[in-house]
């Protein structure tokens, strides 16, 4: 039997699409706070069972069973998301999971600029040192988050960004979810195993502007200072979130996410979406 935890989320939901694909809907738990969100995969006979990060019992009991889990980070940050992965990992050796997937980030570490990643180099060593065995997906940033990024640069033929010449294997989440899915539904070939999730190669901002030009428009990318970025995130954002923001465009510039790799290729046996495909797809 295999589980997702953060089964009502977009990885989730995508994971499961790409399952029912590939084995049949009772061998599949969807692991959600609230049932309601994810009625579409019940009524295909995939079972949702509760289980809640913060407490530890419920995702025992949502276990039961279980061969195989997908840990989907949690949204929150810092010592708390920490604390809630492990709990996860704890309930999984109390209800004897064998296997255990999560979605990490590049580069974990304690000096990541990219503060999301210090939460994975601990969750990381934990689920490395919980006797646990595990494969483990440092995917990424996905393509799909881009949007917020872009903002209005093709109408104004600007990208202000603070990121260099520092280059990201950008990957969709799509793809992300199908080669889980392909793992997951061949565990033995990926034990123990630590996979940078990405495109097979990396783009910088120069490149990402020059894909947003179209019809004789160009679009100019503007390497702006980090402080700068900061004080325009502020105006619009909360501190945590403008530490986030900051840090990943920090991270980006001093190589962090400059993670080329042909494992995810691998994983679907065609090359993931690239920078262009996803920006012709925008327009
Ligand atoms: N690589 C990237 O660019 C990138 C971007 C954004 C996020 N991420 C990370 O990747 C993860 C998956 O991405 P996503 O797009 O699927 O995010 P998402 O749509 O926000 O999904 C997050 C999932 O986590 C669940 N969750 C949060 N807190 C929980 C708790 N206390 N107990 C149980 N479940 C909980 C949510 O459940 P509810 O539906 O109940 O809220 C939801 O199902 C994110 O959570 C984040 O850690 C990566």
């Amino acid at each position: 039997m295999i589980a997702i935890t953060g089964a009502s989320g977009h990885l989730g939901k995508a994971t499961l699409d790409f399952l029912l694909t590939k084995t049949n809907p009772e061998s599949l738990v969807a692991i959600v706070r609230d049932s309601q969100k994810v009625t579409e995969f019940a009524d295909k006979g995939v079972s949702v069972r509760q289980g809640d990060y913060t407490d530890p019992a419920s995702l025992v009991a949502s276990l039961a069973g279980v061969d195989t889990l997908l840990l989907i980070s949690s949204a929150v940050l810092g010592e708390e998301r920490v604390r809630q992965h492990s709990n996860v990992i704890a309930a999984a050796n109390e209800a004897g999971v064998k296997h255990v997937f999560y979605t990490s980030a590049p580069n974990p570490s304690l000096t990541s600029s990219f503060t999301p990643a210090i939460d994975h180099f601990h969750t990381e060593n934990l689920l490395i040192g919980s006797g646990l065995t595990y494969t483990i997906f440092r995917n990424n940033l996905y393509l799909d988050v881009l949007p917020m990024v872009i903002g209005d640069a093709v109408q104004t033929g600007k990208l202000p960004y603070p990121a260099g010449d520092g280059k990201t294997s950008f990957v969709l989440r799509r793809d992300i979810a199908e080669g889980l899915a392909n793992a997951l539904t061949a565990t033995a070939k990926h034990e123990n195993k630590v996979y940078d999730i990405g495109a097979s190669t990396a783009w910088s901002f120069s490149d990402l502007a020059a894909g947003l030009g179209h019809d004789g428009t160009t679009v100019a990318y503007l390497d702006i200072p980090g402080s700068a970025y900061e004080a325009e995130l502020a105006k619009h954002l909360p501190p945590p979130a403008v530490t986030i923001f900051a840090g990943m465009a920090e991270g980006i510039k001093k190589g962090e996410f400059d993670v080329p790799s042909s494992t995810l290729a691998e994983l679907l046996g065609r090359e993931p979406l690239s920078l262009d495909e996803f920006l012709k797809s925008l327009a």
